[in-house]
């Protein structure tokens, strides 16, 4: 297609990406137990590279080992880790892909601890309402500490000769600890009023700025919409698109480079990714998270419950809405914040076919969109795009069994329907371990 928006370059202010299409985060437990990267890492990254996406935003990295959700992810908490990444991104820019890194924190929301840190840290002391991690309050001299790391990951990113960093403020992780009014209930300036709740991000991207310059790429991943309330009724529904319009817009003036939207104060959530409550799949793999929270035994019995198992999906996929809906899910919200920024903004959630695509960016919604499971499904769907198919011939189901297998197995789609057979499907999925990092 001539003048296709998708193939037409996107310039932020520090960086410019081929096309209109971001690998979006995915994490998996690819690397050591320790968070020094793994050659299993790079293998995945570079069937994205290959496929021909703009750029790849990395999975959550953890920037201090308190702040993993799980072990086996690579960090960025020490200075030993830049040459790991330095190795990764050069054989992504081999493929003329660019290569973002997303500094991250949990905060409680950690669903395999590992043995050096018992208690997560938090904006709160209260643990998080549907598994029960427990967690205590940051006191200022660890928030201090933490907004230090945040610095320090992005310097060596940018060492490490990296695109630029993402900080992942959204989905639940610290920083949302932070911004959301569902979770927040602290009383000293980093709480209550918004602009007390952003205080901290806003301090990160302060220190971030002091530490790199104004000429390092710099994005953050926000959540437009908390619905923090969409399976407990009785919590607070936390921020609403309004907050985030504004703290977006605080932003933009502290110097982010752009922005990435989401939904959803806690992952996985029935928005995010949008899609299936694969029960056969999590009665399989939730069990890997019974010792890491005060109700995840409970989770585990109601899931593995005929009957409370049914219910629960029912009430997952009731909170998600329309299925018909899933591709663009987020785009009503990122609309708003466009409309409300000068800063390029990608939208996330369900983006599979060009059309969605196109539409989504002439219609003003947003500049680019970010993929994941639609690319674990068909790594190559830009290179589809290019050749002007607008659709892949198997596409994702948005059934999630990627995901839920993810803290106990190695990333890839557990979609058997979309494979000749199981043999094809594991086959596909151990390709990641090909080539070995001994031969
Ligand atoms: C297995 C899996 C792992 C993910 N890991 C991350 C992550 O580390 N950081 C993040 O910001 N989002 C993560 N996400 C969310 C995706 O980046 C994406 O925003 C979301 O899945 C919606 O996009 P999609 O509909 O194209 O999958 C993950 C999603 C999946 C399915
Ligand atoms: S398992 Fe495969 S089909 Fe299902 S959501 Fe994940 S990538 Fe898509």
């Amino acid at each position: 297609m001539p003048n296709d928006i998708i193939f037409e370059p996107l310039a932020f202010r520090n960086l410019t990406i081929k096309n209109r299409v971001f690998r979006s985060n995915m994490s998996g437990r690819f690397d050591n137990y320790d968070g020094s990267g793994n050659l299993a890492r790079i293998n995945w990254e570079l069937k994205f590279a290959r496929g021909g996406v703009g750029a790849i935003i990395s999975s959550f990295v953890p920037v201090t080992i308190r702040g993993r959700i799980i072990p086996n992810y690579a960090t960025i908490s020490s200075d030993d880790r830049v040459p790991f990444w330095r190795e990764l991104g050069r054989q992504v820019h081999q493929h003329d892909c660019k290569f973002i890194l997303q500094l991250s924190h949990s905060g409680r929301q950690r669903d395999i601890p590992g043995i050096e840190y018992e208690k997560a840290l938090s904006s709160t002391s209260k643990r998080d309402p549907l598994h029960g991690f427990e967690c205590e309050s940051m006191s200022t001299d660890q928030i201090r500490d933490t907004v230090g790391a945040f610095a320090d990951g992005a310097r060596r990113a940018r060492e490490a000769g990296l695109d630029g960093v993402e900080l992942h403020g959204a989905n639940g992780y610290l920083i949302t600890q932070f911004l959301s009014s569902g979770i927040n209930d602290r009383k000293d300036d980093y709480g209550g009023p918004l602009r007390n709740r952003a205080r901290f991000l806003l301090e990160i991207v302060e220190a971030i700025r002091a530490t790199v310059g104004r000429d390092f790429h710099l994005q953050v991943k926000i959540s437009a919409t908390d619905f923090n309330d969409a399976l407990i009724k009785t919590e607070k529904p936390g921020n609403v698109v309004r907050d985030t319009v504004q703290v977006c817009q605080w932003l933009e003036q502290a110097g982010v480079d752009a922005l990435h939207v989401s939904s959803g104060s806690f992952f996985p959530h029935p928005r995010n990714p949008p899609g299936d409550f694969p029960l056969d799949e999590l009665e399989k793999t939730y069990d890997s998270l019974i010792s890491s929270g005060m109700l995840t035994l409970r989770n585990y019995l109601l899931i593995r419950g005929r009957l409370t198992g049914r219910v629960f999906k029912r009430r997952w996929e009731r909170a998600r809405g329309d299925r018909a809906k899933i591709q663009g899910l987020n785009l009503p919200d990122t609309k708003k914040i466009k409309q409300a920024v000068g800063v390029p903004v990608i939208c996330t959630g369900g983006f599979q076919d060009a059309p969605a695509i196109r539409q989504a960016i002439t219609s003003g919604g947003c500049d680019a969109v970010s993929i994941a499971r639609p690319l674990i499904a068909n790594n190559d769907l830009v290179e589809m795009f290019r050749r002007g198919q607008d659709s892949p011939d198997v596409p994702c189901t948005y059934c999630n069994r990627c995901l839920v297998n993810a803290p106990e197995n190695p990333l890839g789609c557990y979609e058997e329907s979309r494979f000749n057979s199981r043999q094809e499907m594991v086959d596909e999925i151990m390709s990641v371990f090909n080539p070995p990092p001994f031969r």
